[in-house]
Order: C-alpha cells, then sequence, then structure tokens
C-alpha cells in the first residue's frame, strides 16, 4: 500500500513509499482509509518535540482517521466489513480514569497511523463515524473534538447559561466553541486575528460568542473578567500553555476548572500559586478522552447537527502542504483525503 513515512525528524523526512498492507489479526479491523485530518499533535511529532524517545523510525503518522472496515480478524464483534469507523488516539482507554501506559498504545505515535491507504484498528479502540458526516468531517473528531467534548462535559460539568473561555480558534477550540454553544453556554473566544473573531461569531451565532483579540490586549484576562460582571469563565480550555496559565487562573471564576489541553506557547510554565490557592482553581491536565466518551459526543454532535469547521482538504500527494498549512494555524481543521469511501 502507499503510505507516508517519517524517517527522522523533520517535514523533509516525511517521505512518500511502498509498504505491505497489514493483515488484522484477532480482534482487529483492517481500515481503507477515507480521511485523516492533522493536530498539533502529528506536527509536533515530526518537529521531534513531543515524547521522541517514543517515535519509531520509520513511522505512518497522523491519528485521526476516518474510513471503511474491508477485513476483520478472528472473533471481531462489533464491527463487520462495510462499517464506516473512527479512530481513537488511545487504542486501550474504553471507560473511566486511564491506565498509566495509556501513550504506549496511541494511534499514530508508537502505533502506525493513517497516513496511508490501509490502517489497522482494534475493534474496541474504534467507534462508528457519525452517520451524518463525510469521511472527510468524521476525520476531524477523534482528538479536537473529543478533547472539547471532554474538558467542557466531562471534567468541566457546563451547565447551560455558564461561560466558557477558548483560547485562539484552532481545532480544539472552534469544537469547544460549539459544543459550548449548542449546550446553552455562552463563549469567550481569545485570537490573534480579528477576521477569525468575526468568522466564529458568524459560525456560532453573534449572541452566544464574544471575542478578545489577544495580540491587541495582551492582558486578555481583563477582558474576559470584564465581560463576566467580574467574576471569570466557568470553565476555561487553555490551548496555549506556559506562562499565560496565570492569565488563564485569572480569567477563570472562584472554584472555576481550568482545563490544560496544550503547549502551544510553552510546555514548561512559572505558575503564580497564591491566585490558585485564593481562587480556588481546579487545573486539569487533559489528554483527549476514554471511548465511551467519544461515543457520546456523537450523540450529541448527531443531535446538534454540528458540522466540523474544515479549513481546507488535501490530496493525500500534497501531505507535506497539509503539515505546513497546519503550521500556519489555521481556523478549524486541516483534513487530507485519502480515498473515496
Ligand atoms: N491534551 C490533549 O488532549 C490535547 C488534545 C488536542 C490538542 N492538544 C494541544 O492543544 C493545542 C492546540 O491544538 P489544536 O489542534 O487546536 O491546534 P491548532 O489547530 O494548530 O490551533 C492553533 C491555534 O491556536 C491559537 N494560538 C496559538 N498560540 C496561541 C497563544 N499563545 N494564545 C492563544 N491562542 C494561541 C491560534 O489561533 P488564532 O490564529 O485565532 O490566534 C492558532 O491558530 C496544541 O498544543 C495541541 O498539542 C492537546
Amino acid at each position: 500500500m502507499k503510505a507516508w513515512l517519517l524517517k527522522d525528524f523533520g517535514l523533509h523526512n516525511l517521505q512518500p513509499g511502498d509498504v505491505t498492507t497489514p493483515a488484522p489479526q484477532p480482534g482487529e479491523l483492517l481500515v481503507k482509509v477515507g480521511a485523516v485530518s492533522l493536530n498539533f499533535r502529528d506536527k509536533a511529532i515530526v518537529d521531534g518535540i513531543y515524547e521522541p524517545h517514543l517515535v519509531p523510525k520509520p513511522l505512518i503518522p497522523v491519528s485521526d482517521a476516518a474510513g471503511t472496515v474491508v477485513a476483520v480478524g478472528a472473533g471481531v464483534t462489533r464491527f463487520q466489513v462495510g462499517d464506516r469507523v473512527n479512530s481513537t488516539l488511545y487504542s486501550r482507554w474504553i471507560d473511566g480514569a486511564p491506565g498509566p501506559d495509556e501513550p504506549a498504545y496511541c494511534i499514530g505515535m508508537p502505533l502506525p497511523g493513517g497516513l496511508a491507504e490501509y490502517m489497522i484498528l482494534h475493534e474496541d479502540s474504534a467507534v462508528p463515524a457519525p452517520a451524518s458526516m463525510s469521511d472527510e468531517e468524521a476525520s476531524t473528531l477523534p482528538i479536537a473534538a473529543l478533547t472539547a467534548w471532554y474538558s467542557l462535559m466531562d471534567v468541566g460539568h457546563l451547565e447551560p447559561g455558564q461561560t466558557v473561555l477558548v483560547q485562539g480558534t484552532g481545532g480544539v477550540s472552534v469544537f469547544a466553541a460549539q459544543i459550548a454553544a449548542a449546550h446553552g453556554a455562552r463563549v469567550i473566544v481569545t485570537s490573534s486575528k480579528d477576521e477569525n473573531l468575526a468568522k466564529i461569531k458568524t459560525l456560532v451565532g453573534n449572541a452566544k460568542v464574544e471575542g478578545v483579540n489577544y495580540r491587541t490586549h495582551p492582558d486578555w484576562e481583563r477582558n474576559v473578567l470584564e465581560l463576566t460582571n467580574g467574576l471569570g469563565a466557568d470553565v476555561t480550555i487553555d490551548v496555549a500553555g506556559g506562562d499565560g496559565i496565570n492569565r488563564s487562573v485569572a480569567a477563570t471564576k472562584v472554584q472555576g476548572v481550568v482545563a490544560q489541553v496544550g503547549f502551544l506557547s510553552g510546555q514548561t510554565t512559572a505558575l503564580n500559586l497564591m491566585p490558585v490557592i485564593f481562587r480556588q482553581t481546579t487545573i486539569r491536565g487533559i489528554a483527549v478522552a476514554p471511548r465511551s466518551s467519544f461515543e457520546r459526543l456523537n450523540v450529541f454532535l448527531d443531535t446538534h447537527r454540528i458540522k466540523p469547521v474544515i479549513e481546507r482538504v488535501y490530496r493525500f500527494d500534497d501531505a507535506v502542504q497539509a503539515f505546513e498549512h497546519l503550521a500556519r494555524g489555521p481556523f478549524g481543521k486541516v483534513v487530507i483525503k485519502i480515498a473515496d469511501a
């Protein structure tokens, strides 16, 4: 089969090749990949800044895929040939709390990913792709949408009428804004670009969302406090990381939740403890979510007819350009189409 292979770190070392099509072992599905979507994790793996000691070489990268089951191994009961499925990042985390070794079983690193004509998924790690979505649309869900959903619902216990703060207008944040607004929450979005704030208002509805430009308002936490009568957001999704976490704590209400999702501006931080103590903030690390949460998300997306925001779909042969697009900071998701369903 055709596959993209990461032979060493650096985008120039992501190269097309031919490899043996894998055969499904007991409990496994062979999936003809329809589309994959890119996440910052995929770029960080290629760049060698994401657990580089765990990266096998060569690696078929990219975790998030949607496709069709074309063969099943012995004993498979959850799916049959012809079913459309989504991958999940954590291939063994089904429900409840994760085990200590889940990162060792992630799709797209260290396990082979979906940037190939076919991929193997264990039947327990796949979920039915939403019937209302194409493979391109469904491929955006496993990390970006699920992380947003888990942070808001499973961790933040978001209720209608509450306020959510999201940073930027990338994959996680746009899904978070869509989900929170559909749930009846108010959304505050920060972005470096006024045009992206305008786009998200059009997408989610002017009445439900307010925007703050974090470039022209570097102390954006003050704007968030002004917009919330000095109280702050009930749930903040922090994708930026670095020392900005202190602003997230300040922008979140007393006893509120900061879901620490990302590290766009740094993997380390100097956290001011006194505000955390006095505001009694819960800072909760997020590592996507279990399969059970994905299944609840898909019901919600179907019920509310939420469609993923895809900025561009690339051809399989143009995978490198798709990674370059991700590095520029897309509005929503960048997708690579592998094959027709
Ligand atoms: N822990 C997990 O489970 C998990 C899951 C998914 C993602 N993540 C992490 O979360 C982060 C975001 O992922 P993504 O897939 O949404 O990325 P993405 O699609 O590449 O989005 C990046 C966007 O974030 C905004 N941004 C960049 N730097 C920022 C800053 N300093 N402050 C505020 N916003 C900033 C920009 O939006 P504007 O152009 O609008 O400014 C940019 O377009 C990454 O670090 C990723 O690794 C973690």
